[in-house]
């Protein structure tokens, strides 16, 4: 009887190609953690999964897009602790709410924060970092990605510990702010994990400490800022996944359902924690859990961070 058929569009969504916005330049933190993860739904899901990186203004520009466009399941956004939380107090006039225009999917990954410099950068080790940051403020290139982004609201929390303003550049992602930083033209960063284990495996770039109570097995050398000496400066960005208001809720269901899939795979999680990243547990990875993350989220970021404009 028709009273047994489910909704036409749960039955057979997706059938096509679906696009998932990258706020950020490819091969940068969101990028990465985007691929791992919808490499693996789009298997559960049967379609593929298009990765778009469309870059400017600290991820606000694609988070306005992707706010806009159609809500069929087919255009989905990789957002995260910038573009769905400190942008709201940074950006006054922000054209996108990330708790109004937004249904949440899953959290992806945590992704603790370092403090990281170019491989000649003077200082040694933290306690050096601070005070030659204080004492060379004026002369010092700060790389970030954007106003918004991770990388420049956890510097701009370390700037006000420190109780310093130095000068910010501005890139497209930290992709190619790590490039900067490998090629020596600006001085240090503060980046998500995994954007950086690569580079200081590989020994391009150094690492002063990490902004977590523990050290991360993908780092073991890599002392915590709490063993460094400012403990102060505390850090975890997060990536997460959305799709415009008004989807519809057998769509995230099964795109929510596929991405806790691809969290549960060995060969996902290996390349996950091989980075860095801390993988959500079973409680964390549903729509109602990110929600609660964006809204405490803005909460905790809009008394730290003043309007850029
Ligand atoms: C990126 O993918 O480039 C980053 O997530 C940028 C950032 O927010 O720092």
């Amino acid at each position: 009887s028709l009273g047994l058929v489910a909704p036409a569009e749960a039955q057979t969504y997706p059938t096509r190609s679906i696009t998932t916005i990258v706020p950020f330049a490819a091969g940068g933190p969101t990028d990465v953690v985007a691929r791992i993860i919808t490499a693996h739904m789009a298997q559960t899901l049967g379609q593929s999964i298009i990765i778009e990186n469309v870059v400017g203004a600290g991820g606000t520009t694609a988070t306005t897009r992707a706010a806009r466009a159609a809500n069929d399941g087919y255009t989905l956004i990789t957002g995260h602790m910038g573009t769905h939380a400190a942008s709201v107090p940074l950006y006054p006039k922000l054209a996108y709410h990330p708790e109004k225009d937004f249904e949440p999917i899953a959290l992806l990954a945590g992704t603790p924060i370092l403090i990281l410099a170019r491989r000649d950068f003077p200082p040694k080790d933290l306690n050096e970092f601070v005070t030659y940051v204080k004492a060379n403020t004026e002369k010092l290139n700060a790389a970030h990605a954007g106003v918004g982004s991770v990388s420049h609201v956890s510097c701009e929390l370390l700037h006000s510990i420190l109780d310093i303003k130095p000068v910010g550049v501005p890139f497209n992602g930290t992709g190619p702010a790590m490039n900067a930083l490998v090629a020596g033209q600006v001085d240090y960063m503060c980046d998500q994990i995994v954007n950086a284990v690569p580079q200081i495996n590989a020994g391009t770039i150094k690492a002063y400490a990490i902004a977590t109570p523990e050290r991360n097995p993908s780092l073991p050398n890599v002392p915590t800022t709490v063993e460094a000496g400012l403990p102060k400066f505390q850090a975890q960005a997060w990536n997460a996944m959305f799709a415009p208001k008004g989807t519809s809720p057998a769509i995230v269901a099964s795109l929510n359902a596929a991405a806790a899939k691809a969290l549960d795979d060995e060969t996902v999680r290996k390349r996950l924690l091989e980075l860095g990243s801390v993988i959500p547990g079973p409680a964390e990875r549903t729509p109602e859990a990110l929600a609660t993350l964006v809204k405490n989220e803005i909460a905790k970021w809009t008394p730290v961070l003043k309007p850029a404009t």
